[in-house]
């Protein structure tokens, strides 16, 4: 998809398709107006016959329009007046890309950035608007062999802007947002296949082909004689099970001078968690391929990164490995030694991210981090704590956990903090190694926060728990994407 700006009024505005909202009790938005006027109130008339309501949600398309320039134009309910915005904006936007998806129009141009949305500059708007188009044209890299979804006719999206003077910040949020949506992509697809499809191995390749893509950044790949020297025992003990090699990824993008410390992203890559020998039940168990989305998480922010050529250091790593069970998988009760010499009592082989998480962690040391920021489908209690809508944030430092949380809210992909203490990790205690990998049931989320506390010491670190936010089930079923906006904009207002 090609984004340009327009600064057209919309009846002189040549496209296939306009776009343009109608409030609540089919109250004409300007640009809606300034459209009904030059068609000899074709848009009025439809209000009045009780076509189009302006609720939210709502999506009316008008062809063989004459007086104006465009060749259809397609009116959008936007809700009451008072409620307009961000999150009104986007699904105002999406049903309109959703009506546009069953016109043959190659392009559109929508004004409804121009509406008065009290959260959103200009800048903002167009970001996100460029995320919702784009992310609306997004095709799961399926493995169908009939019934394929025919490919979308859009393929060029204008932006409205106010004036001239609004042309640039437009244009900056189609960069920021063209990056953002680059990233999610990568994701998604990483995400969405199959455990067969996307393996260590896999993933490995797949660093390499976004090294070759970007001469920016650079990727190292170790494998498991090399994590074994390393002397990560914990993390080798997660991939004990399986006959499908581990492998540790490491990405290296350096935007600034070398000795400026690094932001460093480590992303949990279990590509598929059966629990081990502490097996999961079978309901859902296939969405277990998608606990590999810190990882994949991991890989869009740095193509983001690479493809907005942020002025900063960002090291990426990934250790990847599947949880099976097997005759040499680990069983509840070994104990394991992890690269930080800590001994683990490992009592659920199912508490697996935490494991292979401490020594990416410790690892991650060797770059002197300015932050580090691990990215994980950590735990379900975090889903039962949070839902979909927020991550969960976890961070020994305030001003990390507060710099996160903006940048989510910004960016329309939230987190939400948690808190992590003594009281917490006491339930980690072990009578036979230095702790144990997990703790009761209740606040699980924190408890396994805490574990990785106890590899954290001296450095400033933050967690994210997207076990909730980073794909859906059900019909939907698929990889969102998220949180690389939420990371994308904490790096571009870093620098
Ligand atoms: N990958 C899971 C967490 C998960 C669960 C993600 C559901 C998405 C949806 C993780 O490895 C896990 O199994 N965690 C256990 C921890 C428990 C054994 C302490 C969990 O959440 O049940
Ligand atoms: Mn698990
Ligand atoms: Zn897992």
């Amino acid at each position: 998809m090609e984004f340009f700006v327009s600064t057209s009024a919309p009846s002189r505005q040549r496209t296939d398709c306009a776009i343009v909202g109608a409030y609540d009790k089919g109250v004409l938005s300007e640009t809606a107006q300034a459209l009904d006027k030059r068609t000899g109130g074709r848009i009025s008339r439809l209000v009045k016959r009780g076509d189009i309501r302006g609720k939210s949600g709502e999506a009316l398309l008008l062809t063989d329009i004459q007086g104006a320039a465009c060749e259809r134009i397609l009116v959008v309910g936007l809700g009451a007046r008072a409620n307009f915005k961000r999150k009104q904006y986007r699904k105002a936007l999406a049903s309109a890309l959703g009506a546009l998806g069953r016109t043959g129009a190659r392009d559109a141009v929508s004004f409804l950035g121009l509406e008065q949305i009290p959260d959103a500059d200009q800048y903002t708007l167009a970001r996100a608007t460029v995320e919702v188009v784009a992310n609306a044209h997004y095709r799961i890299p399926d493995h169908k062999t009939a019934n394929k979804r025919p490919k979308p006719t859009l393929t060029r999206f204008g932006i409205a802007a106010a004036s001239r003077g609004d042309r640039t910040q437009v244009e900056r949020g189609i960069g920021h947002g063209g990056g953002i949506v680059a990233g999610m992509s990568l994701m998604r697809d990483l995400a969405n296949h199959p455990a067969n499809v996307c393996t260590p191995t896999y993933l490995s390749n797949a660093a390499k082909a976004l090294a070759r893509d970007h001469r920016s950044v650079r990727v190292r790949v170790l494998n498991e004689v090399e994590c074994r020297r390393l002397k990560m025992g914990s993390f080798l003990s997660v991939t004990a099970g399986t006959e499908e090699p581990a492998r540790l990824i490491v990405f290296e993008y350096y935007g600034a001078a070398r000795s400026e410390a690094p932001t460093v992203l480590v992303g949990k890559g279990v590509t598929f968690d059966t629990g081990g020998i502490s097996l999961k039940p079978p309901a859902n168990m296939d969405e277990m391929k998608f606990d590999m989305s810190g990882a994949a998480c991991v890989f869009g922010t740095i193509k983001a990164v690479a493809e907005l050529e942020l002025p900063i250091n960002v090291i990426g790593v990934v250790p990847a490995c599947e949880n099976m069970p097997g005759g040499r998988a680990t069983k509840p009760g070994d104990i394991v030694k992890s690269m930080s010499g800590q001994t683990i009592e490992v009592l659920n082989t199912d508490a697996e991210g935490r494991l292979i998480l401490c020594d990416a962690i410790t690892y991650a040391r060797r770059f002197n981090p300015d932050v580090i920021i691990d990215i994980a489908t950590l735990t379900g209690a975090c889903v039962v704590a949070l839902g979909s809508h927020y991550a969960g944030l976890f961070s020994n430092d305030d001003e990390l956990s507060a710099a996160l949380r903006t940048a989510g809210e910004r960016a329309d992909d939230r987190a939400w903090p948690l808190p992590i203490g003594e009281e917490y990790a006491d339930g980690l205690k072990s009578n036979f190694a230095d702790f144990a990998n997990v703790a009761g049931r209740e606040g699980g989320a924190i408890t396994a926060a805490c574990f990785l506390a106890k590899f954290t010491e001296g450095l400033r670190w933050a967690h994210l728990d997207i076990a909730g936010v980073a794909y859906v089930g059900g019909a939907q079923k698929g990889s969102t994407g998220r949180p690389v906006p939420l990371l994308v904009d904490y790096l571009l207002n870093k620098q």
